[in-house]
């Protein structure tokens, strides 16, 4: 029950008000699965519910949302260690069904794909539906988590596939929980580290939120690098800050290098740099060589998870950024712009990178960006021009004062 309390006229003393939300609240699903020893084995605790959209026998459409999911059965969840069936199954209201499956790795565990289905039979739910039977909707995560964090995510996720949004929020889940211990150690989902990483890009009637990107903060610089057999073969380090326009909205969001992850390769005429992360599928940096002395940013390929459950991609492979001589590295201080394309540029901070020939893991010499473009002479050049200008202000002034006297003494 919520109340809001105010005064209509002064004196006339205070007025409640109450509303009564139990119908519309919604309430948090919970799974224990223990295993054969009685050990628990699976938790989870989450809120989700569910908005379609289906078209009706007279060529409208309907949107049903679904809240309250009561009564709730979880038929066919099973977990156990060393398992890669493991799921939660979640049977709600009349014939709806979601489930989502894990998978594990030596370290790490993967929430894989989420299944979601209805029955457009059922005429209580789906007045009017044109299209009989059951749907389903099958979306994939791709979340890796260390295998001894629970994972957590209070904000809100929507995956969007088809008619259906779902909204997931509280998460927290630990699919294959160790001796028995549900884990105080969190992942975070990097929603909850950055609350304004992305704007929402839903499209709903009701007037959305201003999106106006806030100003950001400089992303911090993270250290990557990369090995051959031979021991480091590529070094990096650079404050990473992605932009990605939709729908003419910019949203900006900074590469947290605590939760990335970094792999690559080298060959003699390119090198990859990869990073990813929970939302990040992949970001590409490939360096090639030209005119066999020189070495630059040839290509940049992203894709990414959006907040609504979109996937983001772009690739450009004919790029022309931080070039530099082979044997050396380049260096950037100041905020640079790699425009990949017209609705995604990397904005990068602090930046050294040399892709070639490493020495014992160490950068060579730097060339630094301000040998890149002549306009360091600007300023020299304005600063000559302004000089001259005060030197002749000063003469015309001074001859002038001397006239002025010459002319006083005449009298
Ligand atoms: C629905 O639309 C289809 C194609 O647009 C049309 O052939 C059909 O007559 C329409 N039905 C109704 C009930 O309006
Ligand atoms: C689902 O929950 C979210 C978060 O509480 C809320 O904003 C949204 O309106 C809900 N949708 C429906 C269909 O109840
Ligand atoms: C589970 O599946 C993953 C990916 O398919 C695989 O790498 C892993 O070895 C499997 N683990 C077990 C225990 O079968
Ligand atoms: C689980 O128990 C094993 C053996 O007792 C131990 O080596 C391991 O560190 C424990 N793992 C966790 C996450 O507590
Ligand atoms: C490793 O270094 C040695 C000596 O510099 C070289 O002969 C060999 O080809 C290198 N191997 C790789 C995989 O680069
Ligand atoms: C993001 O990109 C848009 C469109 O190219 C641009 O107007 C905006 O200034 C950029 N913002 C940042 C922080 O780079
Ligand atoms: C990354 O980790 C360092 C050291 O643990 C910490 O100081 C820093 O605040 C973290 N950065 C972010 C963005 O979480």
């Amino acid at each position: 029950m919520v109340c809001f309390r105010f005064s209509t006229v002064p004196g006339s003393g205070l007025v409640l008000l109450c509303l009564i939300l139990g119908a519309v609240r919604s309430y948090p699903l919970e799974l224990n699965l223990t295993d054969s020893e009685k050990n628990i084995c699976l938790y989870a605790k989450w809120q989700m519910n569910f908005t379609i959209v289906y078209e009706t026998t007279n060529n409208t459409t309907k949107t049903v949302s679904i809240s309250d999911l009561r009564p709730v059965t979880y038929d066919g969840s099973i977990c156990g260690n060393d398992q890669n069936g493991t799921k939660i199954a979640v049977q709600f209201r009349s014939g709806f069904s979601w489930t989502v499956s894990f998978t594990k790795e030596a370290s790490t565990y993967s929430i894989g794909s989420i299944l979601f289905s209805y029955n457009m039979s059922d005429s209580t739910t789906f007045p009017d539906a044109k299209e009989k039977g059951i749907v389903t909707v099958n979306d994939s995560v791709a979340i890796k988590i260390p295998l001894d964090d629970i994972f957590r995510c209070n904000s809100l996720s929507v995956l969007k596939e088809n008619n259906v949004l779902q909204y997931f929020w509280d998460v927290h889940i630990q699919p294959f929980v160790q001796n028995g211990t549900v884990s105080t150690k969190e992942f975070v989902c990097d929603e909850d580290k950055t609350p304004t990483t992305l704007a929402p890009i839903i499209h709903t009637t009701a007037p959305s939120p201003t999106t106006t990107p806030a100003a950001k903060e400089k992303p911090e610089v993270g250290n990557y690098s990369v090995n051959n057999g031979n021991g480091t073969c590529l070094l990096a380090s650079m404050g990473l800050q992605l932009n990605i326009t939709q729908d003419k909205v910019a949203s900006v969001i900074n590469i947290n290098p605590n939760t990335t992850d970094f792999t690559g390769n080298c060959h003699t005429e390119t090198a990859l740099l990869r990073l990813n992360s929970s939302t990040i599928r992949y970001l590409d940096f490939v360096f090639a060589v030209k005119n066999e002395n020189r070495f630059y940013l040839k290509e940049v390929n992203i894709s990414m998870r959006l907040v609504n459950g979109s996937v983001f991609s772009i690739a450009n492979n004919n790029l022309s950024y931080w070039d530099a001589p082979l044997g050396s590295s380049y260096m950037c201080n100041k905020e640079q712009t790699v425009s990949v394309s017209g609705t995604f540029q990397i904005n990068t901070f602090d930046l050294r990178v040399q892709p070639f020939s490493v020495k014992e893991g160490k950068y060579s010499t730097a060339q630094d960006c301000s040998a890149d473009d002549d306009n360091f002479l600007v300023p020299i050049a304005v600063g000559a021009a302004l000089a001259g200008v005060l030197i002749l202000v000063l003469l015309a002034y001074f001859i002038g004062l001397k006239r002025h006297h010459a002319g006083y003494e005449q009298f």
